[in-house]
């Protein structure tokens, strides 16, 4: 055997051996189930991504556990369009491409928001608010063209979010939206989602669902759109809750209303935090000096998740989705809401990533 003729047989032997190997890896992890295994029976479970999640130890974990992806800000307007005549379109699109390779589902988040909007949008060359007309136009371009570019590779936007107003006296949230629009502005998101993609699958999403007063608010503006004829076809629950809410009863009572709608009921933004809730950001104090996650949250936490998926599975003719707000305790917006740097550890994994035991609650079933 010439020595070249052995070099090359050397190479040639250690890339099969490296292929096995890699084989046997790919195997072993496909052959542990994951959150969507457990589910899938019943409706996907996604997960708030950012780009940076999307390779390394968190890109494995996302595809050993979930089978959806929400952009966790990507989307929004400001950070999508930030000009007029602007469209950033590279973290967007690395999520989506992503998926596509690893053929994951996307929910689109999200198209018309009072918060995270682009200044530009409201305001002319002379910085004066612009009229009702220029706004809608300009609305319907940005979803049109947004909407468009993912159009087949997002099955579900969330077209409105936020719209209804936390204060018990008021229906809708005094937005720019709503100061020059009138109400007209949420019919008419939907109606340009719907021209744009006619597949896609159009939620309304809010927060504190679970509040009686606020859900009634939900409730009635999307019945109101429906029985408009307006293309609505689901509810987006954010699920953003807490150690000490919702009891059962009230998540229970808050997933038979809007399943009453006859829409979809999507969760779609669940984290629970240990913290008992709070809605509004707030100073630090000196109580919140002790952030270690101590048996007794850790308790907490695996009931109301425990509970939790137990209602979303007696639901799952409604309930068509359950995603998660960030993939790990490793990061949460929540480290820094209601209070700055208050570390949080709202989900199912823990900073290493390893399931925590609420996780085993949640898959034992
Ligand atoms: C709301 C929005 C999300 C996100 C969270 C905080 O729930 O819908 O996009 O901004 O607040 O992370």
């Amino acid at each position: 055997m010439n020595k070249r003729f052995f070099a090359i047989s050397i190479i040639f032997i250690s890339i099969i051996a490296a292929s096995c190997s890699s084989q046997k890896a790919s195997t072993a992890s496909s052959g542990n189930k994951g959150l969507k295994d457990y589910y899938k029976d019943f409706f996907p479970i996604g997960v708030a991504v950012a780009p940076r999640h999307l390779a390394g130890d968190e890109a494995q974990l996302i595809l050993q556990q979930f089978n959806s992806l929400t952009p966790e800000n990507a989307m929004k307007m400001g950070p999508i369009h930030p000009q007029e005549d602007r469209y950033n379109w590279r973290d967007a699109d690395s999520i989506v491409d992503f998926a596509q390779r690893h053929g994951l589902k996307v929910r689109g988040h999200n198209l018309c928001w009072h918060s995270q909007a682009p200044r530009w949008m409201f305001i002319d060359k002379e910085g004066k608010t612009v009229s009702k007309e220029v706004l809608l136009q300009r609305l319907k371009d940005h979803i049109t063209t947004v909407v468009n570019r993912y159009k087949g590779k997002l099955y579900a936007w969330d077209v409105v979010n936020e719209a209804i107003s936390d204060r018990n006296d008021e229906y809708l949230r005094n937005s720019e939206w709503l100061k020059i629009c009138g109400e007209e502005y949420i019919a008419r998101a939907f109606q340009y989602a719907h021209e744009a993609d006619p597949n896609a699958v159009l939620f309304y999403n809010d927060y504190n669902e679970i509040s009686p007063v606020k859900r009634e608010k939900i409730y009635r503006l999307v019945k109101s759109l429906k029985d408009a004829g307006v293309p609505i076809h689901g509810v987006g629950l954010q699920g953003h809750w807490a150690v000490n809410e919702p009891s059962r009863g009230q998540l229970d009572s808050t997933i038979k209303r809007f399943a009453d709608l006859g829409l979809k009921v999507q969760v779609t933004e669940l984290d629970i935090s240990v913290y008992p809730k709070e809605h509004d950001a707030r100073e630090r104090k000196s109580a919140d000096a002790d952030t270690t996650f101590t048996p007794q949250k850790e308790q907490q936490q695996l009931e109301v998740y425990k509970m939790s998926f137990g209602l979303f599975r007696k639901y799952k003719n409604v309930v068509s989705g359950v995603t998660f707000w960030n993939i790990a305790d490793r990061y949460s917006w929540l480290d820094n809401f209601p209070v700055r740097n208050r570390k949080d550890y709202p989900l199912l994994f823990d900073r290493n990533l390893k399931p925590k035991k609420a996780y085993w609650e949640v898959v034992k079933f």
